[in-house]
């Protein structure tokens, strides 16, 4: 009896393990590689107007989106076409959108590279000490999204270099409320909880700084 019921949690386990190790892979591969980046170029025209020509955007109103990898862009862009990531402006721009012209745009964007314009002078002290080493409860944000802010493209994390720091600071207070918990946002939700709203202002001082 006790031999024919443990084995069957284990393999339960195991099997949801797998599973979601595949659905990792596959949404990497399928995101750069089945994208057509000319296709991208022609599908980000009405894009431009708030995002920049190349996705580097020419103001603080709106986040740059050039060079962030492809599997992240792809899915922020269905999380705004189901409502699962909620702003009135890019809900109504992802409505209309289709599964490839997701990927072609994603692809687009991720081969772009990244200008930081106007990087701040003033950081935070407190700030860069969280993004470089955390502190007991947060991990230090340097480890998923890289020294510099660069990101990490296989991994699909966003690169932070170059947001608004009203971006970024909003990002995190929504990822703390629970919100943007889709997809690879559930790595987010356990940091962001832990943040003070003083932390918040601190660490998005500081990545304004990241040139
Ligand atoms: C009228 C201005 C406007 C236009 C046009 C626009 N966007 Fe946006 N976009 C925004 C704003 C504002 C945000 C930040 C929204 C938020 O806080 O969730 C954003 C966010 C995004 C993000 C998420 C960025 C991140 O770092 O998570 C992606 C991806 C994106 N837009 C893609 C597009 C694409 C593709 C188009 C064209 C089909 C487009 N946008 C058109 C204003 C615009
Ligand atoms: C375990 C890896 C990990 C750690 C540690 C981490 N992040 Fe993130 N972060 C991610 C992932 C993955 C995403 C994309 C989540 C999504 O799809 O919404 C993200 C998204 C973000 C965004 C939104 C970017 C955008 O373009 O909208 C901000 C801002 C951010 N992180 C800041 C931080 C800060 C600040 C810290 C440190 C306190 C931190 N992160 C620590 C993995 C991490």
């Amino acid at each position: 009896m006790m031999n024919a019921i443990h084995p069957m949690p284990r393999r339960g386990r195991f099997t949801a393990g797998m599973l979601l190790g595949l659905t990792f892979l596959a949404g990497s591969v399928h995101a750069q590689e089945g994208g057509s980046i000319k296709a991208g170029r022609e599908a980000t025209q009405t894009c431009a107007g708030c995002h920049g020509a190349k996705g580097n955007s020419p103001t603080p109103a709106f986040p740059s989106l050039a060079g962030q990898p492809a599997k992240y862009i792809a899915a922020q862009l269905k999380a705004y076409r189901s409502g699962k990531r909620e702003n009135a402006i890019m809900n109504g721009q992802a409505a209309g959108l289709s599964d490839q012209q997701i990927l072609d745009i994603a692809a687009y964007y991720a081969a772009q590279e990244r200008k930081v314009a106007n990087p701040a002078s003033e950081g935070s002290e407190m700030g860069a000490q969280l993004y470089a080493h955390g502190r007991e409860g947060v991990p230090a944000c340097a480890a998923c999204h890289g020294v510099g802010g660069h990101g990490n493209q296989p991994a699909g994390f966003p690169a932070l270099r170059g947001l608004p720091a009203a971006y970024v600071g909003q990002s995190l207070k929504d990822y703390r409320a629970g919100k943007r918990a889709h997809g690879q946002g559930s790595l987010m939700l356990p940091v962001a909880a832990e943040l003070s709203g003083e932390e918040i202002e601190a660490l998005a001082a500081h990545i304004a700084t990241l040139d």
